[in-house]
């Protein structure tokens, strides 16, 4: 009698448990839209890096866009990437891996791009972007800064000249 009653709490606690999680795993799914501007500021601290970014963006042009009239290529348009949840480009048909950690809630912020543009494929196992990484810390933060400055429909940021 006691022994189920124990039984039928702990039911109860794991099923509570799992309602919390429940609510966490929601709450991370609305983050996205929440983390952007503030991610967006961060990224854009130091404008004046902005240029540098610009160079570096010359090794992603091949198969990334950022600006207006901007396209599909080998990978999607970059606009508005910084703090945006990842692979939710509607026209662009991502990897199976990186569907997987978009499932799970992965969101470009500084430092998870920071990351996925170190080493790509640690960030997002089996990501088709054939990118080796950027290994200066100062390069990625520059071009980091350079995508921040591009909002979502390809304009720029107040104050990017470059
Ligand atoms: C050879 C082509 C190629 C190059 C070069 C490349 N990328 Fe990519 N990139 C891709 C592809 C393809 C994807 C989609 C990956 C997937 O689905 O796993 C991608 C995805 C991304 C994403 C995630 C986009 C999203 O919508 O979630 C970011 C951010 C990104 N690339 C940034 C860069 C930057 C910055 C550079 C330059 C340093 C770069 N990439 C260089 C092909 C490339």
């Amino acid at each position: 009698m006691t022994e189920q009653r124990t039984l039928t709490l702990k039911m109860i606690a794991a099923g509570a448990a799992a309602l919390v999680f429940t609510a966490a795993a929601a709450q991370e799914a609305a983050a996205p839209e929440a983390v952007s501007e503030q991610e967006v500021a961060k990224a854009l601290t130091d404008m004046s890096i902005i240029p540098a970014g610009k160079r570096s963006f010359v090794k992603c042009q091949a198969c990334h866009m950022v600006g207006e009239n901007f396209q599909r290529r080998a990978g999607p348009p970059l606009n508005g990437v910084v703090g945006r949840a990842a692979g939710k480009n509607e026209e662009f048909r991502y990897s199976p891996g990186m569907n997987t950690v978009a499932a799970e809630g992965l969101v470009w912020t500084v430092e998870n791009l920071d990351a996925y543009l170190k080493a790509p494929r640690e960030v997002v196992p089996g990501t088709t972007m054939g990118f080796a990484g950027i290994p200066k810390a100062e390069e990625r933060a520059a071009l980091i800064a350079y995508l921040a400055s591009f909002k979502e429909d390809g304009s720029r940021v107040e104050g990017a000249t470059e």
